[in-house]
């Protein structure tokens, strides 16, 4: 179960209009066709494993921990600080969990549901009391600032849970993840990995940054995301009607609104905040989640629908209650 949140985002906030001024686009574009108004940019001095290290101390002291009770850290990152040491090793300095555990989970915008799987899967063998499940990326980083269909979506920030054995009442009911690596080249980071390490010629072809065929993803995104939503609820026994609060990745609106209607849900049982952070990858869900815990939006007893999309193609969901 889930027993302390956190979430961090940096000061510095790139809007619309400053987008306006760097490619042929409009602020009326951007919000009518994604729902984004503004997005997080990390401060050039700082790093993944930073902006991770601050979302993980906010949840530990949340839960009422020390970093010294923290077994194992995953943190959930297509941005890593490097390809190593992971950015979990870079967290677990930085808080100080000397005892703890680190790797790093690669599942791009579902990346943090796929962790809390494996969290949970970890506790429920005895092998770990307190997990800490991280999702932290600082896509601005690798977002290509000359291309208007994928510079005006992406932000940084991060979000973490502790999660530690159910108390038979609360938890993850069920969890769902589930990949298609042949639809791959639909959204990807081509350069810097092995297919094609970094050269000048990489460089000059804008391979270290996001491409993305946008409408194809969209429509795998709906499909996935419904299809990700069902079999959660199907194997957790829970009514769609039972769920008070249904958090998505927080990539476009109209994504939203469609797994929404999909699964007859009211606006009012939707958290969006992409209009603050715009597509934050693996970071989306937990920031989400921590804002919707601090705004009261959750109460104790109440069952969350977490649901997600990203490359790969991977797909996940949650049921949690807390
Ligand atoms: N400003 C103005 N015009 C633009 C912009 C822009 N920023 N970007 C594209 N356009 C233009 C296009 O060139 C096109 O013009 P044309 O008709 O003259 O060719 C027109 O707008 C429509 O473009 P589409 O790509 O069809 O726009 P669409 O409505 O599909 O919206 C978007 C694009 C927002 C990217 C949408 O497809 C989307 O959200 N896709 C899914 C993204 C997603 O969910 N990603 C999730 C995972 S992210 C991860 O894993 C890291």
């Amino acid at each position: 179960m889930i027993i302390g949140t956190g979430s961090c985002a940096p000061d510095k906030v790139l809007t619309n209009s400053d987008l306006e001024k760097m490619v042929d686009t409009s602020d009326e574009w951007i919000k009518e066709r994604t729902g984004i108004e503004r997005r997080h940019i990390l401060e050039t001095e700082k790093t993944n494993s930073d902006l991770g290290a601050c979302a993980a101390e906010r949840a530990i002291e949340d839960a009422g921990l020390k970093a010294k009770d923290i077994d194992c850290i995953l943190v959930a990152t297509i941005t890593p600080d490097s390809f190593f040491p992971s950015t979990a090793c870079g967290v677990q300095a930085k808080i100080g969990a000397k005892d703890a555990a680190a790797m790093d989970v690669s599942a791009a915008c579902s990346g943090f549901l796929y962790g809390m799987t494996l969290a949970d899967a970890l506790i429920r063998s005895g092998q770990y009391r307190n997990v800490l499940v991280i999702g932290s990326e600082v896509l601005s980083r690798f977002t290509d600032w000359e291309d208007r269909t994928t510079c005006v979506l992406f932000g940084d920030g991060a979000g973490a849970a502790v999660m530690t054995e159910s108390d038979g009442t609360r938890g993850l009911l069920s969890s769902f993840i589930k990949s298609d690596g042949r639809l791959g080249r639909l959204l990807y980071l081509p350069g810097g990995g092995s297919t094609h390490p970094a050269t000048h010629e990489t460089v000059d072809q804008h391979l270290h940054t996001i491409r993305m065929e946008g409408r194809e993803v969209f429509k795998h995104a709906v499909r996935t995301m419904v299809d990700a939503a069902v079999h959660g609820l199907e194997k957790g026994e829970v009514h769609s009607d039972d769920i008070d609060l249904l958090i998505t990745h927080q990539a476009n609106m109209r994504i939203i609104d469609a797994v929404r209607e999909r699964l007859k849900l009211p606006e009012e049982k939707v958290f969006i905040n992409l209009q603050e952070f715009g597509n934050t990858s693996a970071a989306s869900i937990p920031l989400a989640l921590d804002q919707a815990r601090r705004e009261g939006r959750i109460r104790p007893g109440d069952k969350v629908l977490l649901v997600a999309f990203g490359g790969g193609f991977t797909w996940a969901s949650g049921v949690v209650q807390f």
